[in-house]
């Protein structure tokens, strides 16, 4: 029986790999530019931390998580997300006492049992930030900025939009998913079924639902959240949208965002694409300050956001964006003739490998053809060959592999390369 991966599930080799390391590794060297400092968090965690985390009533939680009894009868779930991974582990180190503002980063793999299609999987790789202890709407521009600068340097802010809205404080949010909820429900009728379950959840997430008939119904409605903010989240949210303008950050106020997780309070934004399809988000995030509180913690005001590594990738693909890929040494292929010569060009590799080269070569004895071939085809820049004249003359052939040039050389000038390899000289 052949077994296969779990449906939904992806694995990924080279070049892809590299792909997805490179993103994130643009994207970690904005984040430290901006003060965070990474955190790794356990993939695995008691259940309760994303039932209290994100809410009893959201899809992940009732729906999405991978969650089990271990042998030792405790309900463990993966994580769906990271944000509330990160607020349990901020609790449990106290980590409000070391400073008044902490800037965390996490990057790693989440699953969510959803229904798999082009940009969504039931495990994908997320990167995000999350920083603790301002209430500030400059720290949320900041994160906002954090998540602007590194969609640019991915070379992808012209394929993105930044679409904010605020969905204030819970009482403020209850006054106006009531209004909704006797809006909506003398139209039940034209609701999806999904929706129509929602208003019994979460009414408010029939706005952000992509149902030709849902949108056409909710984009009638005569009020917006914003005639029920406080002044005070008013404020907060016309603060942020200054310091946006001020740091040229293109921007659109958006009501139909409302997000699916229910920790979030006053500024919830995403970052949507038109070129993925319906799943169009490719990060996401808002301030969150009640959820330390909630899960036992000292109240702390905390704005944070997530990137979906996997729709990034798509999106790089499907706008040929192309992206220096960092430069990778250059390959260096040893081949060799003979039984003694195998051995040696064994040595030969493990010793350039320790000096810091790239190197080739074959375990088994194989024609020089196969082995020229070979070389070719993985790209080598030289080669370095060994035969039985060359063990007895104690010389070795060097071979430009792009001009042909070859030369002998003793063997004992390969020894004394230093870790740049430059084997231009030898030729
Ligand atoms: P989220 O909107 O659930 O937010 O996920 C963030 C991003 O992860 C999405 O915008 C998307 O790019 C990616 N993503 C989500 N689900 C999938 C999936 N099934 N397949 C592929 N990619 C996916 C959060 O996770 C919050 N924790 C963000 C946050 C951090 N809010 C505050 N701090």
């Amino acid at each position: 029986m052949k077994i296969t991966r779990l449906h939904g599930f992806k694995d990924m080799f080279h070049p892809e790999t590299q792909r997805l390391r490179s993103v994130e590794d643009t994207v970690r060297k904005v984040f430290e530019r901006f003060g965070f400092s990474e955190v790794i968090i356990p993939v695995l965690e008691l259940s309760e931390t994303y039932s209290t985390g994100l809410g009893d009533t959201t899809d992940i939680v009732q729906k999405e998580m991978y969650t089990f009894e271990t042998k030792g009868g405790e309900w463990v779930s993966m994580r769906p997300e990271g944000t509330a991974g990160v607020v349990r582990a901020y609790i449990e180190h106290s980590l409000h006492r070391k400073s008044p503002v902490t800037k965390l980063y996490y990057s790693g793999e989440m699953f969510r049992h959803e229904k798999p299609q082009e940009g969504r999987q039931r495990c994908f790789n997320q990167i995000g930030a999350e920083l603790f202890g301002s209430r500030d709407p400059l720290a949320d521009s900041e994160i906002i900025a954090m998540l602007w600068l590194a969609v640019t340097e991915l070379g992808l802010s012209e394929h993105v939009e930044l679409e904010l809205n605020s969905i204030g404080k819970p009482a403020e949010r209850e006054l106006y998913k009531k209004a909704l909820l006797e809006f909506l429900s003398q139209k039940k009728d034209s609701l999806c079924e999904n929706c129509r379950n929602r208003l019994t959840t979460n009414p408010l997430r029939v706005l952000d639902c992509k149902t030709d008939t849902c949108v056409e119904l909710t984009s009638g409605i005569p009020f917006s959240i914003r005639d029920y903010l406080s002044e005070q989240s008013n404020g907060h949210l016309d603060a942020l949208l200054r310091s946006l303008e001020e740091k040229s950050i293109p921007h659109r106020l958006n009501p139909r965002i409302v997000r699916g997780l229910d920790y979030y309070t006053d500024t919830v934004f995403e970052l949507t694409t038109d070129k993925l399809g319906s799943q169009n988000a490719v990060a996401a995030g808002g301030r969150y300050d009640l959820l330390v509180g909630r899960m036992g913690g000292p109240e702390t005001p905390a704005v944070g956001f997530a990137m979906g590594l996997e729709r990034i990738l798509l999106l790089l693909e499907k706008t040929g964006t192309r992206r220096n890929s960092p430069g990778k040494k250059q390959l260096v292929c040893i081949i060799h003739i003979g039984d003694e010569a195998r051995e040696k060009a064994a040595n030969i590799a493990d010793d350039l490998r320790r000096k810091g080269m790239r190197v080739e070569t074959e375990y088994e004895n194989k024609s020089l053809k196969s082995q020229m071939r070979k070389a070719n085809r993985t790209g080598a820049a030289y080669s370095v060959i060994i035969g039985e004249d060359e063990l007895r003359g104690k010389v070795f052939s060097l071979r430009n592999m792009k001009t042909g040039e070859e030369k002998t050389i003793p063997l004992e000038k390969l020894a004394a390369l230093g870790g740049h390899g430059d084997f231009r000289k030898l030729l």
